[in-house]
C-alpha cells in the first residue's frame, strides 16, 4: 500500500524500501517548492492502483466502464484544451542554443529555471503528490534507466503504471546510490482552502515540457495528458534518451519492434520509424494474411526502441516501455484484432465515447456508429452529429503483457538482435512501396530526409507534408545536424549493421485512392524485407536503391492486384522527385555547419541518378 504521510520538509517521511537519500533529499526539496497537501510514494501494487482508480471515479475524473462489457476499464475526459502533445511549448534547454539546433525550442536554462521556480512556487497547494520511481526497460537490463517521476495527477500515477516498471522493485534496484533521471511534473492548478477540484485539472493559461539535457532532468508544467504528463515516454525514452545515446554509443529511436518468423522457423527482429499516427501500432501487431501460412509476427514493442551494439557485432533493441498509449481511433477487428483483444479488460480509455451500455466506441470501431452515444466531452451524441464522437487523438493505456501478440523475448533484458531498419512515412505522392538503402549512409539520408503528412496527433494543420528525420523531429534532444552525424558513426558501431529500407503504405491513385491495402497486406513487404536481409529475394536498382519487382514479391492470396497498379504504387516519377529533394534541402539547408558532409555527398548522387 501507498505511504501516505502529511508533510514534506523531512526526508525521513519516505517509506522503509527507499534506501537512497540522495532521492530522499531530491523529494524533500521539491516538496518545498510545490507545497503539496500529502505526498504519496507509490509502490506499484495493484491494490495501490486499485485505490487510485477508485479515487479518480470519486473524483469525477474516471467513469468505471461496464465490469460486464469492458471489466476493470475507466474512461477519462480530458479538459478540451488539453488533447495532445504540445510541440511548440516543448524546449531543449541545452547550455548552448547551438546543442538544441535549429528543430527544438530552446531557451537559456538560467532563465528557464528561473521560469520554473515561478511556475512550480506553490502548484501542488491542496494537492497530492505523487512520487514514483520507474524503470524504461526491463528491470536488471544494462540497456533500462530509472526515472524517478513526481506528479500531482493520480492520472498520471496510474497510466504510470501501465506504461513502465514502476514502484518499489525499482527503488530496489536503484539502491543506495543508483543514477535517475529526476522528471518533476504538474498540472499547475493548485487548490485554495475549500476549493473543489474540477475532473480534469490543468493550465489552461500555460503549458511548458522542458528538458535540460546537459543535467538530465525534465520539468513539465500544466498539462495532464500523454507524452506532455507521462514523462518516461517522449521527454525520457526519446529527448533525453537520445543525448545519452549521443554520449555513450547507442541509439533511442522513434520506432517499433517486431519479430518475423518465417515458415523454416527462421526469427528476425526489424525495427521501424514512423512520424506519429501513421500505423506503427498495427504495423507491429500484424497478423499475416491466411495464404502465408507457417509465418508470424510477434511484437516487442510500438514506439521506442534503445538499441545497443552487442559484442557479437550486431545491434540489440530492447522496447523501454511496459505499455502502450496508443491512438484508439481507426483501431478496429479489422486493421487490428490483436489490439482489440488486448483493450478488452484492464484498460484505461481517455477521450473515446461512451455508450449506453458502459462500454466505449470511437471513429473506425465499427462500421455502422452506435444509435445513441456520450462524445469525449460528456455531451449526447447521434450520427450525423457533425463531429466525431471521440477525440480524434483519444487514447488507450493498456499493460503490453496483455497483447496476444507479445514475442516471448519481450523483457528480455539483453534485447533481441536487429536485422533490418525501416523508415516510413504517410505520403500520399512520390514515394514507392518500399525501397532498400544500398549502403548504410544512403539509409541515413533516406530516413534524414523522412517526410510525412500531419494528422491528429501533432496539434496544428492536417494532411501537409512536414519534414520528419526519422520520425525523430519531436523527439531528438539535440542538435538534428550532429544526430544525422551519430547515426552516420553508428554504421561503424557494429561488424553486421541492419539493412536500411523505406516504405509508404499510404501513396494515393490519381482518383484519390490509397492504392496499396495495407494493414496485414504490409507482410508481403516485411517478408521480403526479412528475405533480402538473409540474401534469399531478388530486387533491382531503382534511382533511390534497391525496389522489389512485381514478381518479386508474394501474391498469394492477393493475385487481384494487376501488375499495372503494382507499377502506380512502384513508380519513381523525376518530376516529383525533383520537387522532392528541393523539399528536402529545405530542412538540410537549416542544418548549417552540422549538416554532415556525407549527407550532401548522398543528395548530390542522388540528384544525379535521378537525371540520369
Ligand atoms: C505517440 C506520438 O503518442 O508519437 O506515440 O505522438
Ligand atoms: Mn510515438
Amino acid at each position: 500500500m501507498s505511504d501516505r504521510r502529511s508533510l514534506p520538509s523531512d526526508p525521513s517521511s519516505a517509506p522503509g524500501w527507499v534506501r537512497h537519500e540522495g532521492l530522499r533529499r531530491w523529494v524533500s526539496e521539491i516538496a518545498r517548492l510545490v507545497k503539496p497537501e500529502h505526498i504519496v510514494w507509490c509502490d506499484g501494487s495493484g491494490q495501490e492502483y486499485d485505490g487510485l482508480c477508485a479515487d479518480l471515479v470519486r473524483a469525477g475524473t474516471f467513469v468505471k466502464l461496464s465490469d460486464k462489457l469492458r471489466p476493470n476499464s475507466y474512461l477519462a475526459r480530458s479538459h478540451p484544451t488539453d488533447v495532445a502533445r504540445m510541440e511548440d511549448r516543448t524546449f531543449i534547454c541545452s547550455a548552448r542554443k547551438e546543442d538544441a539546433g535549429p528543430t527544438n525550442n530552446w531557451v537559456d536554462p538560467a532563465e528557464m529555471r528561473g521560469t520554473l521556480r515561478r511556475l512550480f512556487e506553490g502548484c501542488m497547494r491542496g494537492r497530492t503528490m505523487y512520487v514514483m520511481p520507474f524503470s524504461m526497460g526491463p528491470i536488471g537490463s544494462h540497456i533500462a534507466q530509472i526515472g524517478v517521476q513526481i506528479s500531482d495527477s493520480a492520472y498520471v500515477a496510474v497510466n504510470m503504471r501501465l506504461m513502465t516498471r514502476m514502484g518499489r522493485a525499482v527503488a530496489d534496484w536503484l539502491g543506495e546510490d543508483g543514477d535517475f533521471v529526476p522528471c518533476v511534473h504538474s498540472v499547475g492548478a493548485p487548490l485554495a482552502d475549500g476549493e473543489r477540484d474540477v475532473a480534469w485539472p490543468c493550465n489552461e493559461k500555460e503549458k511548458w515540457i522542458v528538458h535540460f539535457p546537459e543535467a538530465r532532468e525534465i520539468w513539465s508544467y500544466g498539462s495532464g495528458y500523454g507524452g506532455n504528463a507521462l514523462l518516461g515516454k517522449k521527454c525520457l525514452a526519446l529527448r533525453i534518451a537520445s543525448v545519452m545515446a549521443r554520449d555513450e554509443g547507442w541509439l533511442a529511436e522513434h520506432m517499433l519492434i517486431l519479430g518475423v518468423e518465417s515458415p523454416d522457423r527462421q526469427k528476425s527482429y526489424i525495427t521501424a520509424a514512423f512520424p506519429s499516427a501513421c500505423g506503427k501500432t498495427n504495423l507491429a501487431m500484424l497478423i499475416p494474411p491466411p495464404a502465408f501460412k507457417g509465418w508470424k509476427v510477434t511484437t516487442i514493442g510500438e514506439d521506442i526502441a534503445w538499441i545497443k551494439p552487442g559484442q557479437d557485432g550486431r545491434f540489440y533493441a530492447i522496447n523501454p516501455e511496459a505499455g502502450f498509449f496508443g491512438v484508439a481511433p481507426g483501431t478496429s477487428e479489422a486493421t487490428n484484432p490483436n489490439a482489440m483483444k488486448m483493450l478488452r479488460e484492464n484498460v484505461i480509455f481517455t477521450n473515446v465515447a461512451l455508450t449506453p451500455e458502459g462500454d466505449v466506441w470511437w471513429e473506425g470501431m465499427t462500421e455502422q456508429p452506435p444509435a445513441r452515444l456520450i462524445d469525449w466531452q460528456g455531451k449526447e451524441w447521434k450520427p450525423g452529429s457533425g463531429h466525431p464522437a471521440a477525440h480524434p487523438n483519444a487514447r488507450f493505456t493498456v499493460a503490453a503483457a496483455q497483447c496476444p501478440s507479445m514475442d516471448p523475448r519481450w523483457e528480455d533484458t539483453g534485447g533481441v538482435p536487429i536485422s533490418a531498419f525501416i523508415f516510413g512515412g504517410r505520403r500520399s505522392t512520390t514515394v514507392p512501396l518500399v525501397v532498400e538503402a544500398p549502403t548504410w549512409e544512403d539509409g541515413v539520408y533516406m530516413g534524414a530526409t523522412l517526410g510525412s503528412e500531419t494528422t491528429a496527433a501533432i496539434t496544428g494543420k492536417v494532411g501537409v507534408v512536414r519534414r520528419d528525420p526519422m520520425a525523430m523531429l519531436a523527439f531528438c534532444g539535440y542538435n538534428m545536424g550532429d544526430y544525422f552525424a551519430h547515426w552516420l558513426r553508428m554504421g561503424k558501431a557494429v561488424h553486421h549493421p541492419p539493412k536500411i529500407f523505406r516504405v509508404n503504405w499510404f501513396r494515393r491513385d490519381a482518383g484519390g485512392k490509397f492504392i496499396w491495402p495495407g494493414f496485414s497486406e504490409n507482410m508481403r513487404v516485411l517478408s521480403w524485407i526479412v528475405e533480402r536481409c538473409h540474401g534469399h529475394a531478388q530486387g533491382s536498382a531503382t534511382p533511390l536503391g534497391i525496389a522489389p519487382r512485381y514478381e518479386d514479391l508474394n501474391w498469394a492470396g492477393l493475385e487481384k492486384f494487376t501488375r499495372e497498379r503494382y507499377r502506380e504504387l512502384a513508380q519513381v516519377d523525376g518530376a516529383s522527385w525533383k520537387a522532392e529533394l528541393a523539399s528536402h534541402d529545405e530542412l538540410l539547408g537549416k542544418l548549417g555547419a552540422h549538416l554532415p558532409g556525407e549527407l550532401e555527398r548522398r543528395r548530390t548522387a542522388l540528384h544525379e541518378s535521378l537525371a540520369a
